[in-house]
């Protein structure tokens, strides 16, 4: 059988971003059978319906190609006023537009790191939200929330937590199988 194929899209533009290591990390992790693609939103327009009606910028026209090609999403995003960053929203809103969106159908898993306490809940259930629209189905356990970022990654990026380590095995392993679960039987 080939390799599921998970197509990661980070919620943070910036050097540094500790959703970035994050998501470096998952590429650490990952269960035999498995592997894991970055998408780059980095170049992405505001949305604007009459740019969308010349056609998909090619950057986004690749990340809808990306996310077509993808048996599975990993969405690792930080917190902004409580809710999902802007840059990932946009993305997110361009690659839903008709025709075929290619979010449609898609298994998902949602995981990400933030500078308060509570490690994105409150952006990670907003993301739920916009699934259900979009008709995506995200794992529901476990839930990865990274507290405190700050104090987690090494100097060179490398996520120190043993916690949020295994957590983020548990949450690969859990998207393997709710992937194969939900693939269309040949
Ligand atoms: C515009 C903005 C809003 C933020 N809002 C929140 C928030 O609601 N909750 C939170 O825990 N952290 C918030 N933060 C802090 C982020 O968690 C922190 O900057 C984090 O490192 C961003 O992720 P990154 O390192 O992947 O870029 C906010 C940061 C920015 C720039």
């Amino acid at each position: 059988m080939s390799d599921i194929k998970v197509l990661g899209i980070c919620g943070s533009l910036r050097k540094g971003s500790f959703n970035a290591m994050a998501l470096r990390a998952a590429q650490g992790q990952i269960p035999a059978g498995m592997k894991i693609d970055i998408a780059d939103i980095s170049a992405f327009p505001l949305y604007n319906e009459d740019v969308r009606a010349q056609g998909f910028p090619a950057a986004v026209q690749a990340f809808r190609d990306q996310i077509a090609a993808a048996d599975a999403l990993l969405f690792v995003t930080p917190e902004y006023n409580y809710s999902v960053p802007g840059v990932l929203k946009n993305a997110i809103d361009w690659a839903s537009r008709p025709p075929n969106h290619p979010f449609d159908g898609k298994p998902v898993a949602i995981m990400g790191a933030s500078g308060g306490v509570l490690g994105t809940a409150r952006a990670q259930y907003h993301l739920r939200q916009i699934c259900v629209f979009l008709n995506m189905f995200p794992v529901n356990k476990p839930e990865v929330m990274i507290p405190q970022a700050q104090t987690r990654f090494d100097a060179e990026g490398r996520l120190t937590d043993e916690t949020a380590k295994g957590l983020i095995k548990q949450l690969l392993e859990s998207l393997q199988a709710w992937t194969l679960r939900l693939k269309p039987k040949a």
